[in-house]
């Protein structure tokens, strides 16, 4: 079914200007930009978008991290988005990422893993409500 996700491009990728790089990933995957902003998060911001995370260890230089610089927000919506978004992020550590993925092609580190993509459609649908009103999605 056709369904949507969430995604973040992070601030390691927005710094080096890959915006439109890791877009034209998103979308050769098959995957279609429904909304887009590019924002300066907030600390208030990172630390409720992150809260599942908050016991973690990394949790303080993570929201550091995700505060650095801007984000772009983007809703993307295709056949099986949660999944084909995560296929075409690679894992999370770029250590371990697949040749062709994105964290693969640009991630510096675990931290600096140049995008977020949600892991659930419920997540994605808390996710995508975080940022965007429905007016500003359009398919
Ligand atoms: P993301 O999918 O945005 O969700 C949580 C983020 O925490 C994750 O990507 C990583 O960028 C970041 N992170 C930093 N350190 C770690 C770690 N040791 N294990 C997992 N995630 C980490």
């Amino acid at each position: 079914a056709v369904t949507r996700t969430f995604s973040i491009i992070k601030p390691d990728a927005t710094r080096r200007n890959l915006t439109g790089a890791v877009t034209k990933k998103l979308e050769d995957a098959g995957l279609r930009v429904v909304a887009s902003k590019r924002i300066q998060m907030t600390r208030e911001q990172a630390e409720g978008f992150y809260a599942v995370h908050k016991e973690r260890p990394f949790f303080g230089e993570l929201v550091d991290f995700m505060v650095s610089g801007p984000v772009v927000v983007q809703v993307l919506e295709g056949e099986d988005a949660v999944k084909r978004n995560r296929d075409v992020m690679g894992a999370t550590n770029p250590a371990d990422a697949e040749e062709g993925t994105i964290r693969k092609e640009f991630a510096e580190s675990i931290e600096a893993n140049s995008v977020h993509g949600s892991d659930s459609e419920e997540n994605a649908a808390t996710e995508i409500a975080f940022f965007f009103d429905d007016s500003e999605i359009v398919g």
